[in-house]
């Protein structure tokens, strides 16, 4: 069965089941700066899961776009993806655990004809915080599950929480069996050997776990369930690995015919970093050198490097962007619409990293052999740092190129001399800005308030994923680049421009305030390079408005900057938008 059949077949089942099919959220969280990407069909409906009312309803169930990164590393052996796509039913304080377990089977069982020999379950154990789920297990002997198919485990396999804090519960995963020889007598479902495969979690989230470790109970009973596509795909259609299913075999095969040296796992991270790279770049993000746009700048990064170690030409980039969108439109059609922007990005990101390649791999054999002559096998953290500094290059791939030849590096090093740098680089703008105070006038000083105004107005009418790419202020005008990937239309820049005087003309206070740079950050307050921050920040706040960190100096307030007028909209570079605006007063 292909992917989009069985997400068919799920959506409609739960939808036969009385559940709303909601949309996929974007896999850059709306308004929550505290993570980097959705990493679960839950995350969009926390609030819903505390308590507030869903305007779909009690039962819901979608298809959600994921991308977790903490395994980014992992990604060329047989299982590991940055992007996933996850299956999920949701029962907000209406069923729990008798009727999620049957439908769950039933799904399993008679839609997609799995039979019961195949499946085992775990429940929860017990603990001090949770008595052990003897219901969850009475349901699946009920539903048709065999006693001995039945695991306990403790909260490391049978609890389920995103993070530190927040709603969670014990769960029950349902395991495939996939024939093979089992790896020893104590051989489990919660084995890593490949003998049982995960599918499905669904998870009885009845309490909330505050960051002091405490639990206490929801005000009601939700339901919240998981089931990862590729991985099922793979299941129902035989195959050892994602990378054998339809979703990626069009791109596997162009690879192994236009590699000239034979990788599986260079086809691999290409296959699976471009499809994520395309699904990020379509949601909106864009490469750059902080938090998400950082991980997407890695993933281009590292698939390029792949490219080049499978000796493929990198013209060919455009080629299996476009061969990529063919294979998943019907699955996402939102890449047929995005594929322009979602070629230039990849093209010019993959530009920039050539210019440094070439170079940072030549210093790093350099430095490599001189590390092999002195007898030593850990590569000093002083040269991942010079390869980063003076070449641009990704400490990660450093590292990975030093794998690949059985040698180590000293990434503590490196991270010492980083923050070093960074203070260093700090000092030195705070320096920079001390001696260009001295052109600091009440002009400047005025267009960059407007700066913030114009950050937030564009918020507000082109869309939250709106951030600054770049300023630059004269005593002429001012210059602002953001990320946006259209045109802006004249009607937006009327509403830009109407929104920043409406703003100015109510008078509001300009303040300021000191935090520390992570609770400015999940405080909502925007910010361009996060990593160039100290640890204490100022944060300048406009009324309401807009909250960024920021060095200043600003005016008191608002109505001290006259009429605001944009003059110029156009292209600054793929996926950013210039516009260059004056103040009349
Ligand atoms: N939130 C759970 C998970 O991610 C179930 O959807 O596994």
């Amino acid at each position: 069965m292909k992917a989009i059949e069985i997400r068919n077949k799920y959506l409609n089942f739960f939808k036969n089941n009385g559940h709303s099919i909601i949309p996929s959220a974007p896999l850059i969280p709306e308004n929550d700066p505290s993570v980097l990407f959705t990493t679960a069909g839950m995350q969009p409906l926390v609030p819903y899961l505390l308590g507030e009312k869903h305007p779909s309803g009690t039962r819901l169930t979608d298809y959600q776009k994921c991308v977790r990164t903490n395994d980014i590393d992992e990604v060329g052996d047989n299982r590991h993806l940055t992007y996933f796509e996850m299956l999920g039913n949701w029962s907000l304080g209406d069923y729990f655990k008798e009727e999620s377990i049957k439908m769950s089977f039933d799904f399993l069982t008679k839609e997609l004809q799995i039979p019961v020999e195949k499946l085992s379950v775990t429940v929860f154990a017990g603990d001090e915080d949770c008595p052990r789920d003897n219901l969850a297990a009475e349901c699946w002997k009920k539903a048709g599950i065999p006693e001995g198919h039945i695991y306990y485990y403790g909260k490391d396999d049978n609890w389920w929480i995103a993070g530190e804090e927040g709603p969670c519960g014990p769960d029950t995963e349902m395991y495939y069996d996939t024939g093979k020889t089992p790896c020893g007598p104590n051989c489990q479902p919660n084995c890593d050997c490949g003998k049982y495969v995960e599918i499905w979690n669904n998870v009885f989230m009845e309490y909330f776990k505050s960051k002091d470790g405490k639990y206490t109970k929801l005000s009601q009973q939700n339901v919240d369930t998981g089931l990862g596509l590729e991985r099922m795909a793979m299941l129902l259609q035989g195959k050892e690995t994602p990378f054998d299913t339809e979703i990626f075999k069009p791109i596997m095969d162009k690879l192994l015919e236009l590699e000239k040296v034979d990788i599986i796992e260079s086809r691999r991270i290409i296959a699976e970093h471009l499809r994520s790279s395309m699904m990020i770049i379509s949601d909106g993000g864009r490469p750059s050198n902080v938090d998400r746009g950082y991980v997407l700048r890695r993933l281009i990064r590292r698939m390029v490097r792949h490219l080049n170690k499978l000796q493929i030409d990198l013209q060919e980039i455009a080629n299996l962007i476009d061969i990529n969108i063919d294979n998943l439109k019907e699955m996402y059609p939102e890449l047929t619409k995005n594929r322009e922007i979602i070629k230039s990005v990849i093209i010019e990101e993959k530009n920039k990293f050539v210019k440094t390649l070439t170079h940072g791999e030549k210093e790093f054999q350099k430095e490599m052999n001189n590390t092999k002559q002195q007898g030593k096998n850990i590569i000093d953290g002083k040269v991942v740092f010079k390869l980063y500094d003076t070449y641009g290059f990704p400490p990660e791939v450093t590292k990975e190129l030093a794998e690949e030849n059985n040698m180590e590096v000293d990434m503590k090093k490196f991270e010492e001399l980083f923050k070093e740098h960074q203070e260093k680089s700090r000092v030195g703008s705070e320096q920079k800005f001390k001696g260009g105070l001295a052109e600091q006038n009440e002009i400047t000083i005025s267009y960059h308030t407007a700066t913030h105004l114009l950050n937030a107005a564009l918020k507000v009418v082109v869309g939250p994923d709106v951030h600054q790419k770049g300023s630059n202020i004269t005593t002429e005008r001012m210059r602002f680049d953001f990320s946006c990937d259209h045109k802006l239309t004249d009607e937006e820049k009327k509403q830009v421009e109407d929104l920043v005087n409406d703003w100015i003309k109510q008078g509001l206070d300009v303040t300021i305030e000191e935090m520390k740079k992570e609770d400015a950050i999940k405080s909502g307050a925007e910010c361009m390079f996060i990593e160039k921050y100290p640890d204490i920040v100022t944060v300048y706040s406009i009324g309401n408005v807009s909250k960024e960190l920021c060095g200043g100096p600003h005016v008191k307030n608002t109505r001290e900057l006259g009429t605001f007028k944009i003059k110029k909209e156009e292209a600054s570079s793929a996926g950013v938008r210039r516009i260059k605006a004056i103040l009349e007063k």
